[in-house]
C-alpha cells in the first residue's frame, strides 16, 4: 500500500506514521508537511530513513498532485489546530483546513484512491450541554478552528456523494501523548510545571474534555482503514471526561509541584464548556480504547520529563512571543 500522510510531522501525524510502520512494515509511507510552527522533523527523527518526506503545502496543487497520483491511501492530518490561535489569526485556518482539504479532494477525484481519511474533530459539534453527540447530531462549530474543520468535514462528505471519492470521516476527542506541541493544554501544564512556571487555567477550569491517548487514536484509525465504510463518519473517544482543573492538579501532584502554581486567568472567548461523544457506532464494529487516562497521563508526564531536549528548543523560539501575546496580560491580571 502506498500511503500519503499529510501533516505527518505534527503531533498525531508523526505518532501515526511510527505506529503504522510498526503495524504494517510493508506500507510505503510518504509524509507531506508544510513544517509550520507546529510541524517538527524531530518528531520523525527515529524513523526518518524509513519514510519519504516532502515539504509542501496541501493548499498548493503543484505540491499535492504528484503525491496523490502516486498513493492508494491518503490520511489528511494537515491543519492549523489551535483554537486560541484561530481566535487571534484565522487566515491560515481557512486556507489550510478548508482550501487545503479541497485541493486534496480535487486531486483524489482525478486519481482513484482506495481510501481518503479525513481527520475531523469532535469540536465540529460544538459544546455539549448535556448528553453526548452521535454522528447524526447537528454540527454547531463555535470558533474559527472548529468552523474551518466543519467546512472540511462536509466538503469531504460532498466529494463522496458527488464524486465517489472513498472518504471516511473521523471525529476524535482531545488527544494527549508524546510529541504534542507545548502550547496545547496538557504539554503546556507539564512543561510549565517542570520549569516551576504558573499553569494558566481559563476561567473556573471546570470545562470538560474527553481525553484519548494518541496511540489509541492511531489504533482506531488503523481499524477504520480496514473496517470503515466510505461515506461514513465515526466518532472516536477515550471515554474519559475530566475537568481541566483536575488534569492540572494531577500533573502537579505527579511531579511533586505545589498547587499554588495554578493561576486562573481570563477565559477563552466563546470557550466550549464540554465536549462529549457517543462512540456506540465504533464499538458496534468492535473497537474500544485500551488506555486509562491515569496511566497514559503518568507515561506522558514521564516522556516530557525525559525529553527536555525536544521541547526546550520549541519553547525558547518564537514561542516566547506567542506566549507573551496569549498570556502576558492574562497572567499579570490573574483571577483568584
Ligand atoms: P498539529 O498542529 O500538531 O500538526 C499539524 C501538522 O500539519 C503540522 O506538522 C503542520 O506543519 C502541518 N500543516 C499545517 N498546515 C499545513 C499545510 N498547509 N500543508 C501541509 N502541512 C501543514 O496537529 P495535531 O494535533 O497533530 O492534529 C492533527 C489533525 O487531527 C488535525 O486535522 C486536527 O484538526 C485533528 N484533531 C486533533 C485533535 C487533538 O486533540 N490534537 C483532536 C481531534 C482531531
Ligand atoms: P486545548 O489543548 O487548546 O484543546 P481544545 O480547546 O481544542 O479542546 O485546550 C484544552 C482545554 O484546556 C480547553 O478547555 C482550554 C483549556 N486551556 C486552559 O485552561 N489553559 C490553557 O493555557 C490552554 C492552552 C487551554
Amino acid at each position: 500500500m502506498r500511503v500519503l500522510v499529510t501533516g505527518g510531522a505534527g503531533f498525531i501525524g508523526s505518532n501515526f506514521v511510527r505506529f503504522a510502520l510498526e503495524r504494517h512494515p510493508d506500507w510505503r509511507i510518504t509524509v507531506l508537511d508544510k513544517l509550520t510552527y507546529a510541524g517538527n522533523l524531530a518528531n520523525l527523527d527515529d524513523i526518518r530513513d524509513r519514510i519519504g518526506f516532502v515539504r509542501g503545502d496541501i493548499a498548493n496543487r503543484s505540491d499535492v498532485e504528484p503525491l496523490v497520483s502516486d498513493c492508494d491511501l491518503l490520511i489528511n492530518f494537515a491543519a492549523e489546530t489551535h483554537v486560541d490561535r484561530s481566535i487571534l489569526w484565522a487566515d491560515d485556518f481557512v486556507r489550510t483546513d478548508i482550501l487545503g482539504t479541497y485541493v486534496l479532494l480535487e486531486a483524489a477525484r482525478q486519481h482513484r484512491l482506495h481510501r481518503f481519511i479525513q481527520i475531523s474533530t469532535d469540536e465540529v459539534y460544538g459544546s455539549a450541554v448535556t448528553g453526548s453527540f452521535t454522528e447524526e447530531s447537528p454540527l454547531n462549530p463555535r470558533n474559527p478552528y472548529s468552523a474551518s474543520k466543519a467546512g472540511a468535514d462536509r466538503l469531504a462528505f460532498a466529494y463522496f456523494v458527488t464524486h465517489n471519492v472513498p472518504v471516511i470521516i473521523t471525529r476524535c476527542s482531545n488527544n494527549y501523548g508524546p510529541y504534542q506541541h507545548p502550547e496545547k493544554f496538557i504539554p503546556l501544564c507539564i512543561t510549565n510545571a517542570l520549569e516551576d512556571q504558573p499553569l494558566p487555567i481559563y476561567g473556573d477550569g471546570r470545562q470538560v474534555r474527553d481525553w484519548i491517548h494518541v496511540l489509541d487514536h492511531c489504533d482506531a484509525l488503523d481499524f477504520l482503514i480496514a473496517h470503515g465504510q466510505p461515506g461514513e463518519t465515526y466518532n472516536i473517544a477515550g471515554g474519559q471526561e475530566h475537568e481541566n482543573i483536575h488534569i492540572a492538579r494531577t500533573i502537579l501532584e505527579t511531579l511533586g509541584k505545589p498547587p499554588s502554581l495554578i493561576r486562573h486567568v481570563a477565559d477563552r472567548p466563546g470557550h466550549d464548556r464540554r465536549y462529549s461523544l457517543n462512540t456506540d457506532k465504533l464499538a458496534r464494529l468492535g473497537w474500544h480504547p485500551q488506555r486509562q487516562l491515569q496511566d497514559g497521563l503518568r507515561e506522558t508526564i514521564e516522556w516530557y520529563r525525559r525529553h527536555r531536549s525536544w521541547w526546550q528548543p520549541i519553547k525558547s523560539g518564537p514561542f516566547r512571543d506567542y506566549y507573551k501575546k496569549q498570556y502576558g496580560s492574562r497572567l499579570s491580571a490573574s483571577l483568584p
